[in-house]
């Protein structure tokens, strides 16, 4: 079950927080009612199952939250080589990132990492990620740790110190638009607390590279329905790339619809095939 925190000045309010629904939507619900200090209750988390140590699954979604290959190798082939990353971001003074679905934050933490080791890096890295049903803070080291453990992945230590950095910070998470400053403001995660598509319509940013990582398109049809991917759409410049893991046709045709290239690459066992695309 999600558990939920409340501050003491919210107690009143919190009943009406122990729902299953996100936290965004029950946020929503307090505004609604004329709550209006709805935004002091600092976060209700979404449940996990572990019982697959080395694939953490949604109960929502009954989905896993990344590849069977290993988590870390998905955030490498499918999300920094598919958008080219780190070259992209080279000499630039900045270079930003829109990601569907931050889950677990693997795909963030892998890019920091790889941002920290590249001696030609850009000044500041813009990662901007929305999720609607944000995990624990628990939940997020103990991802890493289980990749750590996994012969599979076999990526350095500072991993960890990172995620730790990051669930620092997530304790002040709360609905909407916040954002984070790491690594001494080089990294900056701008969080989206809320449902993909309202999300997106309220961002203020160009994308220089997006990752889209919901969940697989069939049990979650919100984050790859042509609206979605049309208002990510909006979100970008020509030659923006973009890279996911699903080679579906109604993703392929969503993206050539809103002006992508699109190209399949070899997928990551067990998927055949991934996406690179690129804005005309
Ligand atoms: C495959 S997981 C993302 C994994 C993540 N990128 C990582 O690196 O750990 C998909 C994420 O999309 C989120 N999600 C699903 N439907 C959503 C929606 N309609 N709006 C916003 N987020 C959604 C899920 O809660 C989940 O965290």
């Amino acid at each position: 079950m999600a558990y939920w925190r409340d501050q003491p000045e919210t107690s009143a309010l919190a009943c009406r927080l122990k729902t299953r629904a996100p936290l965004a939507h029950a946020l929503a619900d307090l505004y609604d009612s004329g709550h209006k200090s709805a935004s002091n209750i600092s976060a209700m988390y979404e449940a996990l199952d572990w019982s697959d140590d080395n694939c953490p699954r949604s109960p929502r979604f009954n989905d896993v939250y990344r590849s069977r290959s290993g988590g870390l190798q998905q955030a490498q082939t499918v999300f920094l080589n598919g958008c080219h990353l780190p070259q992209q971001w080279q000499n630039r003074r900045q270079f930003s990132i829109l990601e569907t679905g931050f889950g677990l934050g693997l795909n963030f933490l892998l890019t920091w990492s790889a941002w920290a080791a590249d001696a030609q890096r850009c000044d500041t890295l813009h990662f901007v990620s929305i999720e609607a049903y944000p995990v624990a803070p628990e939940d997020i080291v103990r991802s890493v740790q289980s990749c750590l453990a996994s012969a599979k992945d076999t990526a350095a230590a500072h991993l960890l110190q990172q995620a730790e950095q990051l669930a620092q910070q997530w304790q002040h998470l709360h609905a909407g638009i916040q954002t984070f400053a790491l690594a001494a403001g080089r990294v900056q995660l701008t969080l989206a607390v809320g449902e993909v598509q309202p999300m997106l319509a309220q961002l203020d940013c160009v994308a220089d590279a997006v990752y889209l990582d919901g969940f697989n398109p069939r049990l979650n049809p919100q984050m790859w329905s042509p609206a979605t991917i049309a208002a990510v759409r909006l979100r970008c410049r020509p030659g923006t790339v973009l890279a996911t893991y699903s080679a579906a046709a109604n993703v392929r045709n969503a993206l050539k619809n809103a002006g992508f290239s699109v190209r399949r690459r070899p997928g990551l066992p067990p998927k055949w095939h991934r996406l690179e695309a690129c804005l005309e």
